[in-house]
C-alpha cells in the first residue's frame, strides 16, 4: 500500500509540527520565569511574604509581579499552573518517537553493524531505556548524594556521558543523539510531573486548610528547576541534530555529545548571571566556542567499519526492493542522479560527507532508502537539489513504480 507511505510522512510532519509548537510553549514560559525570578527587586514595604517584585512593559501594558516565596498570607481565588507546556511536549515527542524512529526501526534506529537485533528489541530497548533514565536520576537526587547540589551535577554529568556512549552501543548514530535528548527531555518533564506539581499541590493544600506549609517542598522542587535549567540547551541540540550527520555519524559522536552537555552550562551561566543583575562573565562565550572547536574538529574523524561490517547482509524487506523487477534500472538511475553526493566519499564539489548520512551507493543502501528514494525523488521533487543532475520524469516514475510495486506486492 504505497498510500500508507504518503500518509505516514503526513502524519510524521503533523506530530512535529504539534512537538515543535509545544516545545515553543514549554521552554519560553520556563526561560521567562527563570529570568523573572532572577531579576526580582527586594525593596521595604512589599506585602507580608513577598521576596520581591519586577516592573514588566510588553504588548501595550504594564505588568506589576510580585513572588511570594512559599505562599502569600491567604489563598487567591484563581491560580494560573504551567505544566500542560511540559506534558505536551514530552507526549508530542513520544508520539513523534513512536512515528520516525518505532515506525521506521529498520532504517532510523537499527544499526546491524552496531547491534543486530529486531525492531521490536530495540523498541523495548528505546522505551525502558527512558524509564530506567528517569528511576535512576531520581534515586540519585534523593539519596544522600542529592545534598550536595554541584556533587550531585557532577554525578549527573557522569551518567549522561555514560548514556551517550551506552546508545551509541545500541542504536544508529542519529538514533543515538535523538534517544540522548528524549533521555534528557524525559528527566525534565518527570521533575514536573512527578516532583515540581505535586510539591506545589501540597503547598496549595496545607494553605487552604489553614497550615503552615513545610519549606522543603520549594528546596526540592528548586533543585530539579535548576537541573531542567541547564539542561534544556542541550535537548534542543540533540532534537535538531538529525539534520548534521557529522554531529550524530562519526567516530566520536558520544565525546561530542558530553560537549553539547557542557556548553548547555556555559551558555545558560550567561543568561542566568546577566538575568540576575550579576554582571556579563564573557568568558563564558569564549569557552562556548572553544568547546565548539572542539566538537568541530572530533568530527572530522569518521566512522571506521570493519571489512566484515560492510558487508552485511540485507534484511527481508531489503530484499524484496532488490528483487523487484524494476530495480536494474532504479539502481541505474540514483547511481547516475544520486551517488555522486550520496556516498561515502562524495564526488560532487562541496559536498564533503553524504547528506544527512543518506548514502545510495550499493544495493543494500537503495534498498534500506526506498521510501526516502520514493518520497524525495519520485513523490516530490526534493531531490536532486534543483534537479541539479537533471532526473527526467520518466526516471521519477519508474522510481515510484519501483516502491509502489513492491509495497503492493507483499
Ligand atoms: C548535488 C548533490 C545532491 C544530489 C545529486 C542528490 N542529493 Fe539528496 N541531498 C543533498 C543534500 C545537500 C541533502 C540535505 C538536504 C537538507 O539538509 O535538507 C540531501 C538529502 C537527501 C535525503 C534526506 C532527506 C531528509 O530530509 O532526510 C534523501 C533521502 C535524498 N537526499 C535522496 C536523494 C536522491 C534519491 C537523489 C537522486 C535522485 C539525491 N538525493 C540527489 C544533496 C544531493
Amino acid at each position: 500500500m504505497y498510500e500508507y507511505a504518503i500518509a505516514w510522512e503526513w502524519l510524521s510532519f503533523a506530530v512535529r509540527w504539534l512537538h515543535v509548537i509545544t516545545a515553543i510553549a514549554w521552554i519560553g514560559s520556563s526561560f521567562y520565569f527563570i529570568a523573572l525570578d532572577l531579576g526580582l527587586v527586594k525593596r521595604p514595604g512589599l506585602p507580608v511574604g513577598a521576596y520581591g517584585e519586577e516592573w514588566q512593559v510588553h504588548g501595550g501594558g504594564f505588568y506589576h509581579i510580585q513572588k511570594y516565596l512559599v505562599a502569600p498570607a491567604s489563598m487567591p481565588e484563581h491560580l494560573t499552573w504551567f505544566k500542560w507546556e511540559s506534558y505536551a511536549t514530552w507526549l508530542s515527542g513520544f508520539a513523534m518517537l513512536a512515528v520516525v524512529y518505532y515506525g521506521g526501526a529498520d532504517l532510523f534506529l537499527i544499526d546491524r553493524t552496531v547491534l543486530n537485533i529486531e525492531p521490536w528489541q530495540a523498541i523495548a530497548l528505546s522505551v525502558g531505556s527512558l524509564a530506567v533514565g528517569w528511576i535512576l536520576y531520581d534515586l540519585l537526587c534523593k539519596s544522600p548524594l542529592g545534598k550536595n547540589t554541584w556533587g550531585l551535577m557532577a554525578l549527573l554529568y557522569i551518567v549522561l556521558i555514560a548514556v551517550a556512549w551506552g546508545y551509541t552501543q545500541i542504536f544508529t548514530g542519529r538514533a543515538a543523539f535523538l534517544h540522548l535528548g528524549a533521555f534528557t527531555a524525559t528527566i525534565m518533564s518527570a521533575n514536573v510531573f512527578f516532583i515540581i506539581i505535586p510539591n506545589q499541590k501540597i503547598v496549595v493544600a496545607d494553605l487552604i486548610a489553614g497550615r503552615t506549609p513545610d519549606p522543603k517542598y520549594g528546596v526540592i522542587a528548586k533543585q530539579r528547576s535548576l537541573h531542567n535549567n541547564y539542561l534544556t540547551l542541550p535537548v534542543i541540540f540533540f532534537m535538531l541534530s538529525n539534520h548534521y550527520p557529522l554531529a550524530f555519524a562519526t567516530e566520536f559522536n558520544w565525546l561530542i555529545a558530553a560537549l553539547v552537555f557542557l556548553m548547555g552550562v556555559t551558555i545558560r551561566h550567561w543568561f542566568n548571571t546577566t538575568h540576575a543583575r550579576k554582571g556579563k562573565p564573557t568568558w563564558t562565550w569564549l569557552v562556548t566556542v572553544l568547546i565548539f572547536i572542539v566538537i568541530m574538529w572530533l568530527s572530522t574523524v569518521p566512522k571506521v567499519l570493519t571489512g566484515e561490517e560492510e558487508q552485511m547482509s540485507l534484511s527481508a524487506r531489503e530484499q524484496t526492493f532488490v528483487q523487484n523487477g524494476h530495480f536494474e534500472a532504479v539502481r541505474d538511475v540514483v547511481q547516475g542522479r544520486c551517488s555522486m553526493c550520496h556516498a561515502a566519499d562524495p564526488v560532487w564539489e562541496g559536498i564533503v560527507r553524504a547528506p544527512k548520512n543518506v548514502k545510495l551507493e550499493t544495493d543494500g543502501e537503495i534498498a534500506a532508502h526506498a521510501r526516502e528514494i520514493y518520497l524525495q525523488a519520485g513523490r516530490s521533487h526534493a531531490m536532486p537539489p534543483g534537479n541539479i543532475t537533471e532526473i527526467s520524469p520518466e526516471e521519477r516514475k519508474l522510481l515510484v513504480a519501483w516502491y509502489e510495486t513492491t509495497v503492493e506486492s507483499k
